[in-house]
């Protein structure tokens, strides 16, 4: 049964909770410590921002997977800050025309934090500017500083670890990361360490199941967001197009198209939410390694 209703915002369906209050950072918190699940879902426009919005999605990430689903980029490595920068925009001003509830990240593009501390917060800056209210970079190691820098000047940081799709080609393609005793123990101590430097969330990308559990659990302060990592994290995220099944590829082992038993899309979107909620997505005999 469809749980559609109709919104102010261009008569589009909008399925979902109703009225909630925006999500801030001692909010995914709380949500954190009593165990709540917390639903993440990529938006890269105003009408799509508003539906995931309305579906009760918890963080919309302006995702530089826009490259690939939006402008056709064969990786994030050509997504520029200025792109960045309009989308962001876009989504911001598409979650104030309905309720303006969802937490809003977005991501810092290859080569706008490589630099130095100052050229990242110069980039994180624009992106701040244009309605993000936390900032997402990507690696472990060198970016630890760089993630004290920003957040000692105030911008919530989210990190991102295991397959970081801007290194792609240094990684040698989109593989399962942190396999094997030294390779987790390496991922173990750079999500410390980015803690420690004061990021809030932690994306873990294709990460074994057990492994990325572990770290929720040692990770006190910093809530991990999975996708592909397994069922045992605090929250997860997907790729709004893989999740509509609008996927040009080969679609990956860890996602679930939720068009195969909506409706339509506000019902595919509020089924994601319920499936992260209740823990019945990821699967992890189907979605995980
Ligand atoms: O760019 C993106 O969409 C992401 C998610 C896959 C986490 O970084």
């Amino acid at each position: 049964m469809s749980s559609s209703t109709t919104s102010p915002y261009g008569g589009l369906p909008v399925g979902g909770p109703g009225p909630r209050k925006p999500l801030t950072l001692p909010r995914l918190a709380e949500m954190r410590a009593r165990g709540e699940k917390i639903a993440m879902l990529t938006a890269y426009d105003a009408t799509f921002a508003a539906m995931a919005d309305a579906a009760g999605v918890d963080c919309l990430l302006v995702g530089d997977s826009l490259g690939m689903v939006c402008q056709g980029l064969p990786s994030t490595v050509g997504v520029s800050l200025e792109t960045m920068r309009y989308h962001t925009e876009s989504v911001a001003r598409g979650l104030q025309r309905v309720q303006g509830a969802a937490w809003l990240i977005a991501d810092m593009p290859f080569g706008s934090y490589q630099e130095s501390r100052e050229q990242a917060l110069r980039s994180a800056t624009v992106l701040m500017q244009a309605g993000a209210q936390m900032v997402k970079l990507e690696g472990g190691g060198w970016t630890t500083e760089t993630v004290r820098f920003l957040v000692e000047r105030g911008i919530p940081v989210c990190a991102h670890l295991g397959l970081t799709p801007q290194t792609v080609h240094a990684l040698g393609g989109y593989r399962v990361q942190g396999r094997g005793e030294q390779a987790a123990a390496v991922l173990t101590e750079q999500a410390r360490a980015l803690q420690d430097a004061g990021a809030t969330l932690l994306v873990l990308e294709m990460v074994p199941a057990a492994l990325s559990a572990t770290l929720t659990q040692q990770l006190a302060h910093c809530a991990t967001i999975g996708i592909g990592a397994g069922q045992g994290t605090a929250g997860q995220v997907l790729v709004l197009h893989d999740m509509l099944g609008m996927n040009l590829g080969k679609m990956a082992k860890f996602v679930r198209n939720f068009m195969l038993d909506a409706p339509g899309i506000a019902d595919a979107l509020a089924a994601y939410v319920r499936a992260v909620k209740d823990g019945s997505f990821p699967d992890d005999a189907v979605h995980a390694w």
